[in-house]
């Protein structure tokens, strides 16, 4: 028996549900007036495929609850946990990119190992790693939305041109482009701090009255998209959509890339915003019922 135990504030644990013929779990989750975790599970998890479907974008208040859940099925006798986050926190610091700092990642996965049987997750950001069994100890699958990417742009958008802002969306683009058939380019992406980005390259004569759209894994400050769309606002181009796999928006960003001239931004429901406009719920289903061990 499939059990699904929702954890997020919109429909995607439904969906896959639904598409899996699951049942959903009865529980509550709630902080006591201290903050700490309260947790009731009222489903007979004994012998159960439970899985949790999660939102783990800005994770810190996420993460312990998530935990105890994780391990209360355990304790009750389920028989394996499975953690759906299509959006898996903490992968982009990947090294130690100055004396003494904390390669994060590695610890966020240990920490992540220790709790659940198996982590299926969308479009990891891996960039040093070739794979989450790097750092992953347990079943770890990541899934690519590219497909789902490419297929709306060629639903949505005339002659579009996509576009990557630095090599390693290369990877996506690409895989977009293919499946709408359309050119790609990328362009190059050097990061000075959290919140700046230079953005260089160009777009040649023959691409520029295409419909731009630029496409990435993660919109954080969105500090990158908009030096982005500044770059083709100097080479003449039109207004550029936006499509992201998951889309974060670091504090006021998403009014800020409204506000610097981009025509749409479409997410995939990853993480819940107003901007999803593609359902990662038939990907993940098809995961969940897939051999994984
Ligand atoms: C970085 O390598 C990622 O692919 C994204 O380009 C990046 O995370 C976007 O961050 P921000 O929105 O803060 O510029």
């Amino acid at each position: 028996m499939r059990l699904v135990f929702d954890i997020r504030d919109d429909a995607l644990a439904n969906g896959i549900a639904a598409n899996t013929a699951a049942a959903r779990a009865a529980f509550e989750l709630r902080a006591f007036p201290d903050g700490e975790t309260y947790l009731r599970i009222d489903s007979d998890v004994r012998d159960a495929d439970a899985v949790i479907v999660a939102d783990l974008a800005r994770p810190n208040p996420k993460v312990l609850p998530m935990l105890l859940l994780a391990d209360t099925l355990r304790a009750q006798g389920a028989a394996a946990v499975t953690l759906i986050a299509p959006y898996l926190p903490y992968m982009r610091q990947d090294r130690a990119f100055n004396v003494g700092e904390s390669v994060s990642s590695r610890h966020f996965a240990a920490l992540l190992s220790a709790h659940v049987d198996r982590l299926i997750t969308v479009d990891a950001h891996l960039h040093r790693y070739a794979s989450l069994a790097e750092i992953y100890t347990v079943a770890a699958q990541n899934l690519s939305a590219a497909h789902l990417l490419g297929d709306w742009v060629r639903e949505h958008v005339p002659d579009p041109l996509l576009i990557g802002p630095d090599s390693e969306s290369g990877q996506w683009v690409q895989a977009a482009a293919e499946r709408a058939g359309c050119p790609w380019i990328v362009f190059g992406k050097t990061r000075t701090d959290d919140r700046s980005v230079r953005i260089s390259g160009s777009v040649e004569p023959s691409l520029r009255d295409r419909v731009p759209v630029l496409l990435d894994d993660v919109v954080s400050t969105g500090t990158t998209l908009a030096e982005c769309c500044a770059l083709l606002r100097a080479a003449h181009m039109s207004a550029p959509q936006v499509l992201a796999v998951h889309g974060i928006f670091a504090g006021e960003s998403f009014a800020a890339l409204e506000r610097a001239g981009i025509e749409r931004i479409v997410t995939t429901n990853s993480v819940p915003h107003p901007s999803n406009g593609i359902d990662l719920a038939p990907l993940l289903a098809a995961a969940i019922t897939e051999p994984w061990r």
